[in-house]
């Protein structure tokens, strides 16, 4: 039986990811650890420049949003105050017959997905998804530590530290990128749902009062980066979410939504998250969190508007939404400003002084942008080998450049070529790489 053909360009695109080194899968020599990814050279460099463009847009460029780098493993009492030892769980059943696990919601008329026995399940039982370590030598109770879930509790509890060091007045943002863990009972579709993942996330600071008006301005300003990398306004979607849809803080939330091969699903949260998290930090630390506000002569709870998003989902829908297969070629369409690798120089042929001279504008490129050289097989197929990484420009050295000092730029996108002077190629390019 043939494929949907969904899922047949999410295989292919896989497939593409292992061929052209985007993502590996972790320890796969050992047979791979389920949910756990490692990126290679065109991954890594695809995933950085979308960490850097979120970076620059939501902390350099702006004057109210403050950055911070937190550790992994934090005081095990963050995570009480937070509430996640005792409720970030997923209800789980185990069939009986088949020993396989699920999760309690996900059963419908009783009947395993696996096996298909009705009625044969254990009681449902909470597993929580946080990774438990020990802390120093001793493995008791004394000693257990989380690897955070969730970045955001960093900040939280570093609150006080940036009011305190940084002259910073409300309205203001703390944002953070780094790795979080979660023990997902099912990870799947790729690196969509990962056990090790990195989180781009900013809790904005504000007036309760006003807490709606920046909601609504996060929403927006978050659907409208998507947008500007090129990701396809048809396929993206923000999902204002229903009331009974709502964690118990959030007084609002809304998904931005991608829709992927395998359906279309969340790619970040914009939350409402109310003060609820500065008083229970407040609660739990005895340390007063609230804020005096100067302008107003008023102490009060900040409340929080949390943009939460997934860097390795932001990774694979810019990949998914990059990706076409077209009759003679497969090219991903990326942003030149998210594109691994941003040009490649190629020698026509390697004599006549054609490499020589390659060689002088590839170092030249590289110096400022990744740049790759490719002398090996017909020009053809390294116009192609570009076109499947998404390189957006390829610069090509040939018989006149001697003659006329210019070379030949070719357009992944369109495929059409300039002729472009040597010593006006970087200058030809920064428009489209340069912020
Ligand atoms: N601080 C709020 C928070 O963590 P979340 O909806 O649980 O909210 C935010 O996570 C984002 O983190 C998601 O929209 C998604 O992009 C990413 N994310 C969450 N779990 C993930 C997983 N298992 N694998 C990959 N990304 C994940």
């Amino acid at each position: 039986m043939s494929k949907n053909p969904q899922d047949q360009k999410m295989q292919n695109l896989v497939s593409l990811c292992r061929r052209r080194a985007f993502v590996f899968q972790s320890s796969e020599i050992y047979g791979g650890l389920n949910g756990c990814w490692d990126y290679g050279p065109l991954g890594v460099e695809l995933k950085r420049n979308i960490k850097d463009l979120w970076w620059r847009d939501t902390v350099l460029s702006r004057t109210d949003v403050e950055g911070v780098d937190c550790s992994i493993l934090m005081n095990p009492k963050v995570w009480e105050a937070s509430g996640h030892v005792q409720s970030f769980t997923d209800p789980m059943v185990d069939c009986l017959q088949c020993r396989g696990r699920f999760r309690a919601d996900h059963i419908n008329n009783q009947q395993c997905p696996t096996c298909g026995s009705k009625n044969k399940f254990t009681e449902v039982r909470h597993f929580n998804l946080m990774f438990k370590t020990h802390v120093g030598a001793l493995e008791d109770s004394s000693s257990v530590a989380y690897l955070r879930p969730e970045t955001c509790q960093g900040i939280f509890a570093n609150f006080d530290n940036i009011v305190n060091t940084c002259r910073v007045k409300v309205p203001f943002g703390i944002a953070q990128i780094g790795k979080a863990f979660r023990n997902e009972i099912n990870p799947r579709n790729f690196t969509f749902r990962s056990r090790e993942f990195e989180q781009m996330e900013m809790e904005f600071f504000c007036h309760p009062n006003e807490a709606p008006k920046w909601f609504e301005y996060w929403k927006q300003e978050r659907y409208g980066w998507y947008l500007k990398y090129g990701i396809k306004k048809e396929r993206l979607h923000l999902r204002e979410h229903e009331k009974s849809e709502l964690a118990h803080y959030a007084a609002g939330c809304a998904d931005i939504e991608y829709d992927f091969p395998f359906g279309c699903s969340e790619l970040e949260g914009i939350a409402n998250r109310t003060d609820y998290d500065l008083k229970k930090h407040s609660e739990f630390s005895k340390k007063d969190l609230s804020y005096f506000d100067q302008g107003l002569n008023e102490r009060y709870f900040p409340y929080v508007i949390e943009p939460s998003a997934g860097a390795d989902r932001a990774t694979l829908a810019f990949l998914v939404d990059a990706y076409e297969e077209e009759a003679e070629r497969t090219v991903l369409r990326f942003h030149p400003k998210i594109a691994p690798i941003k040009a490649a120089v190629f020698p026509l042929v390697n004599k006549d002084g054609m490499p020589e001279a390659a060689q002088g504008i590839f170092k030249t490129l590289k110096k400022k942008w990744n740049t790759f050289y490719d002398d090996k097989g017909a020009v053809g197929r390294r116009y192609r080998r570009q076109d499947e990484a998404g390189t957006p420009f390829c610069i090509t050295v040939d018989g006149d450049t001697a003659k006329d000092q210019s070379v030949t730029v070719r357009h992944r996108d369109s495929m059409a070529q300039d002729r472009v002077a040597v010593d006006r190629v970087v200058e030809f390019l920064s428009p489209y790489l340069e912020a």
